[in-house]
């Protein structure tokens, strides 16, 4: 490829990724990021890797992330689950945080709990005692 070449090839790719950056607030829809620290518990913060979960979950994002519900509806299709379930809540929530990530703090059921049981009995690894999720170093 001539120098040349190389240029106008470049100066598309920089053009594409112009239009991209702009198409994207448009959208609407925020990128999740690969890895989350989620924190509040005393006993340490959750490291919760979003891209790994998304591949077991075989990329049905609804696993997770449930429909818009009418006491507080959705800005976009998945959002992040404390914009909505707060440390404390007041009515018409009902769902704390701790309620969101596991029903109740002896947090033997829930929609993260259940999998790992499930994919446990499988022979994976999946985290389900506090302190194999909850880490001091996670802070
Ligand atoms: C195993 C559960 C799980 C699955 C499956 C999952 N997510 Fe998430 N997602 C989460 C959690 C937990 C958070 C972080 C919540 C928080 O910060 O409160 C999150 C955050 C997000 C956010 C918020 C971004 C931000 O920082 O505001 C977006 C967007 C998102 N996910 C999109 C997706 C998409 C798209 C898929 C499907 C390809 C998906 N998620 C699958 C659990 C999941
Ligand atoms: C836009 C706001 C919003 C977001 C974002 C959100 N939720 Fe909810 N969620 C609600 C509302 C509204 C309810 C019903 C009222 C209540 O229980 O507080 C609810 C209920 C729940 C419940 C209890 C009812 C049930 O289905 O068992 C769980 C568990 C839950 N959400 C988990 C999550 C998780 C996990 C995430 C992130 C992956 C998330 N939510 C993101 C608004 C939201
Ligand atoms: C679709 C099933 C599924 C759901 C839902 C799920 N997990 Fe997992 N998770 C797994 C599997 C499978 C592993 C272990 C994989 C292995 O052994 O390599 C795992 C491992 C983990 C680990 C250990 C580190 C890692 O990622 O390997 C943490 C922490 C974790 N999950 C947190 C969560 C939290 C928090 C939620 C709920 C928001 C959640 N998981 C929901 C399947 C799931
Ligand atoms: C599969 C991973 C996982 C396991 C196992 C788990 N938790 Fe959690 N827990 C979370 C996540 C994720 C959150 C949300 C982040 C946060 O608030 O720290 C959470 C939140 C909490 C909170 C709420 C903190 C707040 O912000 O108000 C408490 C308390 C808690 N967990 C206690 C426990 C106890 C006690 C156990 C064991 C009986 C336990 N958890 C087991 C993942 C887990």
């Amino acid at each position: 490829m001539t120098k040349k070449s190389l240029l106008a090839v470049l100066a598309i790719l920089c053009a594409m990724g112009l239009m991209l950056s702009l198409a994207a607030p448009a959208y609407g829809q925020a990128k999740p990021k690969d890895t989350y620290i989620l924190k509040g518990a005393p006993m340490g913060g959750v490291k919760f890797e979003h891209k790994l979960h998304a591949e077991r979950a075989e990329n049905k994002c609804e696993t997770c992330h449930h429909a818009s519900k009418p006491e507080k509806p959705s800005e976009q299709p998945q959002q992040a689950c404390t914009s909505c379930h707060t440390k404390t809540v007041t009515p018409p929530m009902k769902t704390n945080t701790v309620g969101a990530f596991h029903k109740n703090a002896t947090a033997t059921t829930g929609n993260c709990i259940d999998c790992h049981k499930a994919e446990n009995a499988k022979d994976k690894k999946a985290p389900v005692k506090c302190m194999d999720c909850h880490k001091k170093e996670n802070t």
